[in-house]
C-alpha cells in the first residue's frame, strides 16, 4: 500500500496533535456537482452508479479534484445491506428509496437473515478501486447505516416522516423489531469489517434516524445495538488504528452516552453547542461537523463567519474534524462548499499552535 500523504483527518479522529482542523462533508460526492449529475447519467442510475467500480471511484475523488479535502468517502448508499437482505431496494424519482418487500409480518421478520457478504462484492471491490486510485492522497472512510436506521428503511418501506409502522412495532412487537435489529447488527458489523479489509481506513455509522426515538427507546433499540457493531470491529489496518466515528442526528442530549459507545468520534448536528458539548465528552473521543448545510446558502462572508464561530466554540488543540451536521443540500452551489472548506483550512491554524 502506498504511504498516507495527508493524515490529518486520521490524527484528528485520534486527537493527536494536527496542523490545521480536517474537513470533509457529508454527501460531498453528490447532485449539488454538475460533474456528478453526468456521470450519474453515464451509469444510467444512482444504484448503476454504486455497482459501477470504475464510475462510483470517479465520482467518490470529483470532489478532491474541487475542494482541498482531507478525507474521501466510499460512494454507495447505506440501503445495500438490506438490499442484499434481499428486500428489493428501488429509488423511485423524486421519492427516495423504496423497498419491494419490505419487512412488515412476522413471518417475513422470522426468514429474515445476515446477508452473505459475497451479494456485496461490488462495494468492497469499489473501496478497493478508490484506494488505488487515491494512492495515499488522503484517507478513504468507509460506512454503513445503525441497525436501528437500517431498520426504520426495512420496516417502513422507504422514507418517513412519524416513523409510525416501526414506532408501531417497536412499542406493540419490541421481541420483533429486536430480532430485526440483531440480525442488522450482525450483518453490519461484517460489512464494516469487509469494508475495512479491502482498505478503508475509517468509518462512520449513519445513525440518521435514532434522535427521532424516546430517551429510553433510543438507549434500547438504536445505542445497545451500534455499541454491539463497534464491539467486534477490526480496530487496526495497515499497522494503524481504524477510527470509527458514530453519528445520531439529533443525538445531543445523549453525548454522554455516545461518547462511553465505543466509538473514536461522535459526529454533531448544527443543534448542539460545540463548546458544551466538548466539555461533556471530555477526552473521551473527537467530535465531527456543527455546520448547518443550510448556511451554505448565506453570503460567503456568513459561510466564514460561521467557519469562524465553530472553530473558536471547539478551541484549541486537536480533536475535532470539521464538517456539516448532516448531508450538503443537492442545491448548494458548489463555489460556497469551497468558502468553507479553505476557510477551515485558513482560520483553524491560530487554534494548533
Ligand atoms: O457522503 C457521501 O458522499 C457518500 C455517499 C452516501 C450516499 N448516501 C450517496 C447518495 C452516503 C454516506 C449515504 C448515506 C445515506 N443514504 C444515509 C445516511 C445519511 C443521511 O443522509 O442521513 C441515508 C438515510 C441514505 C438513504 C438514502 N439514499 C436516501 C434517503 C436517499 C435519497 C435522498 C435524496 O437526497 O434524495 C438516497 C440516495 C442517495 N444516496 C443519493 C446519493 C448521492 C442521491 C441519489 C441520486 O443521485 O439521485
Amino acid at each position: 500500500m502506498t504511504p498516507l500523504h495527508n493524515d490529518t483527518f486520521l490524527r484528528a479522529l485520534l486527537k493527536q496533535p494536527v496542523d490545521y482542523t480536517p474537513v470533509w462533508m457529508m454527501r460531498q460526492a453528490g447532485r449539488y456537482l454538475p460533474e456528478y449529475r453526468a456521470t450519474r447519467a453515464r451509469a444510467g442510475s444512482f444504484l448503476d452508479l454504486c455497482k459501477n467500480t470504475e464510475l462510483a471511484t470517479e465520482v467518490t475523488i470529483q470532489p478532491l479534484e474541487r475542494f482541498d479535502l482531507d478525507a474521501a468517502i466510499l460512494f454507495s448508499d447505506i440501503l445495500t445491506v438490506p438490499d442484499a437482505m434481499g428486500l428489493g431496494l428501488y429509488f423511485a424519482e423524486g421519492e427516495g428509496p423504496k423497498f419491494t418487500r419490505p419487512l412488515q409480518d412476522e413471518a417475513a421478520i422470522r426468514a429474515l437473515a445476515v446477508p452473505d457478504m459475497q451479494k456485496l462484492d461490488y462495494v468492497f471491490a469499489a473501496v478497493a478501486s478508490i484506494r488505488r486510485a487515491l494512492s495515499g492522497r488522503v484517507p478513504l472512510i468507509g460506512f454503513s447505516g445503525s441497525p436501528f436506521t437500517l431498520a426504520c428503511y426495512m420496516v417502513e418501506g422507504g422514507g418517513s416522516k412519524e416513523f409510525r409502522t416501526i414506532k408501531s412495532m417497536l412499542y406493540a412487537r419490541p421481541d420483533l423489531l429486536h430480532r430485526i435489529l440483531d440480525i442488522n447488527a450482525q450483518a453490519v458489523a461484517a460489512y464494516l469489517n469487509a469494508q475495512i479489509d479491502a482498505g478503508a481506513q475509517a468509518v462512520q455509522i449513519f445513525d440518521t434516524w435514532g434522535g427521532a426515538l424516546s430517551d429510553a427507546a433510543f438507549q434500547e433499540f438504536s445505542l445497545h445495538y451500534m455499541r454491539q457493531v463497534i464491539g467486534a470491529l477490526k480496530r487496526e489496518a495497515e499497522g494503524r488504528r481504524v477510527p470509527v466515528i458514530v453519528f445520531t442526528k439529533g443525538g445531543g442530549l445523549w453525548l454522554e452516552a455516545l461518547a462511553d459507545s465505543g466509538a473514536d468520534a461522535v459526529g454533531l448536528d448544527w443543534t448542539c453547542n460545540i463548546a458544551q458539548a466538548r466539555a461533556r465528552v471530555g477526552d473521551k473521543v473527537a467530535l465531527q461537523g456543527n455546520f448547518d448545510p443550510m448556511a451554505l446558502f448565506g453570503t460567503a462572508e456568513a459561510v466564514e463567519a460561521e467557519v469562524a464561530r465553530i472553530l473558536a466554540g471547539f478551541g484549541h488543540g486537536s480533536g475535532h474534524v470539521f464538517n456539516l451536521g448532516h448531508g450538503i443540500n443537492q442545491h448548494t452551489d458548489p463555489a460556497q462548499a469551497k468558502v468553507l472548506v479553505d476557510a477551515v483550512h485558513r482560520l483553524s491554524r491560530p487554534y494548533h499552535v
